[in-house]
């Protein structure tokens, strides 16, 4: 089975988590892709959907269905998007396509958050992947220097810019053992947007794909 085929069959699981009649949060991100084809199967059976990125706004707008702005919207049973890395606790780090900041905001207005990920993304202790750091343009020296002071080595994101139209930081060689606190005390440098770390608000579930077929992983 390739990596491809492991994101499509995760993808295809968390349809089942859709509530007919309701409006889908859905993430970015090649895992996220294969979802939104798959919601373009259902689109008679939902209302809408809220895009965490202009990338999935058009990929879901191809396949008809209707958007919805964010503060239109009160009630969301379900977000569903990928992660680039996912621990024991269900705690993440996103952010490798950039949407970081539109992925957390659109996930916290959600009821349940539905992880999508081939094997390769479940890791013991996260920060081999680069942690994403979306930036104030005019604030990255400073919160370079900050996040040096806490042990990573930050890299600039070269010829990328975010939705919002900031910088995104992308922070090296961290081991991080307390998912938590890091994504707070990152959060709190002047000029920081958001960090990538979702660890306040993890997913809920997990669709693990495996060559043997999709694991269903509960929090707690
Ligand atoms: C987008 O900003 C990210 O958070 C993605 O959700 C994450 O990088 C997973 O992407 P893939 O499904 O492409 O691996």
């Amino acid at each position: 089975m390739t990596q491809d085929e492991m994101k499509k069959a995760a993808a295809e699981a968390a349809l089942a988590f859709v509530e007919k009649g309701s409006i889908v949060g859905v993430g970015t991100g090649s895992t996220a892709n294969f979802f939104i084809d798959g919601l373009g199967r259902m689109k008679e059976d939902i209302k809408g959907a809220v895009a965490s990125s202009e990338a999935s706004a058009q990929r879901l707008a191809s396949h008809g269905i209707r958007l919805f702005d964010l503060n239109d919207v009160s009630e969301m049973p379900v977000y569903v998007d990928g992660a680039d890395e996912i621990d024991g606790s269900l705690a993440m780090i996103k952010g490798g396509g950039g949407a970081l900041t539109r992925e957390k905001i659109v996930a916290a207005v959600a009821g349940r958050f539905v992880c999508i990920c081939d094997q390769s993304k479940q890791v013991a202790v996260m920060g081999k992947f680069p942690l994403p750091v979306e930036v104030i343009p005019m604030a990255r020296a400073h919160v370079a220097r900050q996040l040096e002071a806490l042990g990573g080595r930050p890299v600039l994101r070269e010829g990328f810019t975010t939705d919002n139209g900031n910088i995104i930081l992308d922070v090296h060689d961290l081991e991080i053992t307390d998912p938590k606190g890091f994504e707070t005390t990152v959060n709190q440098i002047a000029g920081v947007v958001t960090n990538g770390l979702f660890a306040l608000r993890g997913a809920d579930v997990l669709l693990l794909a495996t060559p043997e077929g999709v694991r269903e992983i509960k929090e707690g």
